[in-house]
């Protein structure tokens, strides 16, 4: 995720762009940087840090022109700095490019341009762009960018441009967001429709292998054959309030419609061009793994509630024993830990006070350190000695969705790393399994086509004093995230349980109308979980079942039903935690809650 912004027109194209840049921090704040051409010549200044420090940088040291591009990054590919940051140029300073998304094929490209004598100042990808168009730039701007989209694979939104064709600016997109802003004698390019509102509502939306060539007086968009295409714009009636939502009521909810780009990117962008996964940042070889006789995988909230399922995943995969703790209890219960012991923490701000403190002690006892994180160059990814990033991008509600997802999907991945590093899984199954997973973005979607279904069931719950869910296996840590969601936002007094623990005392909480939300995501275990359904309509509970799309007799025992897509148990608590996170949303919504900032709560918890 990251936010950029171009102009081209005859007003101060450092305003524009600097007043789009800050509608778009929300897609990344660890760095910022512009491009002008001034006087024929591109300047451009660039810094690590939020939006502000360019700005007040510019406020002093002004760049006047009227073509220009911007960009403020969320790190991916390398570290924040001054040298990652965007645009980035090529040697002679005549070509400006900003880029958001990832280019696959950086590496290969990378040495191809190093053997033909370029320099690269970044660890980025995005650097390869830049210096590929030089190769390739003959006079036409456009035209090079159409050669570079040839050889360039990957997700991208791309702003180029260059001080041989003053008043031109051209753009392309694939998978990355992008969209064009129409004024009068004057254009713009932007990731999302606020960085534009105070300019113009009149926009037309970038689709897939699009290419656009903008100057002040002209627009014209380009289909990936180089056709021209006709585009019908649209005026934005949005506030810029509810732009920044995308369009969407809450942060969460479009948090929860992300999932299917997070998780694709998560997995996506960890496969190299053999479909095997790169663990880039995780250093572990044989040996090391051989040494290793305990791990422990700590976490907070959702974050060790997803850890919950990575123990399986290593378990089963890798065949490596894994206790799992709560980040503020493991420190204080003196844990074994010496030079033998991998400690997996999970974090996605990367700044929680209570993990911070574990990986400090696990450290300090020489454990190793491997963490999960959604956030580059956090303290989290500072104090670890491996680091593995989720590609969720930015999250804004308290309430962690997509987070949530992503760190699943990286704990699967870890696990059939580990297990193929050890030799407990066939290369077969390996290759199954990331097909399977590259499945689930998709599935995820077919869930989210149905989301308003599942107003109806907050409706039904709203007004419950206190909700239970239930599951077995995978099921039951997934029903451990579902009542920690529905319990944050809706204030509704929730609890997990095994579903086989019922009948040693929970089961007297069940009366008549008590919701229970039962989840059998388990094919291996859904007999079982039939029965402890069962057991609790008998005694009045007012029975709501997430199962998989093949068990159509579920609804024999339930009051209602949501169907998941039917997918590998191991995998399915990827599809069954979306309907839980939208019960929770659509309880709180309905009770007038914010749902956003849930009462009490912050994002990030950076106090014991
Ligand atoms: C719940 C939630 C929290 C966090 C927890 C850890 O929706 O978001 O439970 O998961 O505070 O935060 P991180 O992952 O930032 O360490």
């Amino acid at each position: 995720m990251c936010g950029i912004v171009g102009y081209v027109g005859k007003e101060s194209a450092q305003e524009v762009i600097l007043q789009g840049l800050e509608k778009l921090e929300y897609r990344g704040y660890d760095s910022a940087g512009i491009a002008i051409l001034e006087d024929g010549v591109i300047k451009s200044d660039k810094f690590k840090g939020r939006l502000s420090v360019l700005s007040d940088y510019l406020n002093d040291h002004p760049i006047s022109g009227s073509l220009g591009i911007g960009h403020t990054r969320w790190a991916t590919h390398g570290a924040p700095s001054d040298e990652n940051s965007h645009p980035h140029l090529n040697k002679e300073s005549t070509i400006a490019v900003v880029h958001n998304g990832i280019i696959e094929n950086y590496v290969s490209l990378k040495e191809e341009l190093i053997a033909k004598g370029y320099e690269f100042k970044s660890q980025t990808d995005t650097e390869v762009i830049v210096h590929l168009l030089d190769s390739i730039y003959e006079g036409d701007l456009l035209e090079a960018v159409n050669k570079l989209t040839k050889l360039i694979r990957g997700a991208y939104a791309i702003g180029v441009v260059c001080s041989k064709n003053p008043g031109e600016m051209v753009a392309v997109r694939n998978e990355s967001p992008l969209i064009v802003g129409l004024g009068k004698d004057e254009n713009f390019i932007a990731s999302d429709i606020p960085a534009l509102l105070k300019y113009t509502r009149d926009v037309c939306i970038l689709e897939n292998g699009e290419t656009v060539h903008l100057t002040p007086e002209k627009v014209t968009i380009y289909s990936k054959d180089h056709e021209i295409v006709q585009r019908e714009k649209f005026t934005v009636d949005w506030d810029v309030e509810s732009a920044s939502k995308g369009g969407y009521d809450y942060f969460m909810l479009k948090e929860i419609h992300e999932q299917p780009t997070a998780i694709r990117e998560t997995l996506l962008r960890r496969l190299d061009e053999n479909g095997k996964i790169k663990l880039d940042d995780i250093k572990l070889t044989k040996e090391d793994l051989e040494k290793i006789t305990k791990v422990y995988i700590v976490a907070c909230g959702t974050a060790y509630n997803a850890g919950l399922i990575g123990r399986y995943a290593i378990e089963k995969f890798a065949q490596i024993p894994v206790e799992p703790d709560i980040a503020s209890e493991f420190r204080y219960r003196e844990p074994f830990i010496d030079q033998n012991t991998l400690l997996i923490v999970i974090s996605q701000s990367g700044e929680t006070l209570d993990t911070l403190a574990a990986i400090r002690e696990a450290k300090r006892k020489g454990a190793r350190i491997l963490s999960i994180t959604n956030v580059v160059g956090s303290s989290v990814a500072r104090e670890s000695d491996d680091v593995f990033y989720t590609w969720a991008g930015p999250e804004v509600a308290v309430a962690s969705t997509k987070a949530y997802t992503t760190q699943i999907t990286a704990l699967y991945m870890i696990a059939l790393d580990l297990a193929l590093t050890k030799g407990t899984i066939t290369e077969e199954f390996y290759f199954d399994t990331i097909n399977k997973m590259k499945e689930l973005p998709e599935k995820v979607e077919r869930i989210l086509e149905n989301a308003e279904d599942i107003k109806k069931i907050a409706e039904d719950i709203k007004d419950s004093q206190s909700a239970f869910y239930l599951g077995r296996g995978l099921d039951y840590q997934t029903a451990m995230e579902g009542a920690l969601k529905l319990k944050e936002i809706s204030y509704i007094h929730t609890e997990a349980f095994a579903a086989g623990e019922l009948k040693h005392g929970t089961i007297a909480l069940i009366e008549d109308g008590t919701p229970v939300i039962a989840i059998a995501g388990q094919e291996s275990l859904y007999e079982k979980m039939l029965s402890n359904i069962q057991e609790v309509k008998a005694r009045g509970a007012y029975v709501i079942s997430i199962a998989k799309e093949s068990k159509k007799e579920i609804e024999a025992q339930s009051d209602r039903v949501i169907y998941v897509p039917d997918v590998d148990d191991i995998l399915a608590p990827v599809l069954t935690a979306v309907p839980t996170q939208l019960i929770a949303y659509y309880t709180s919504l309905i009770k007038g809650n914010d749902v956003d900032k849930p009462r009490n709560l912050a994002k990030s918890v950076t106090v014991e």
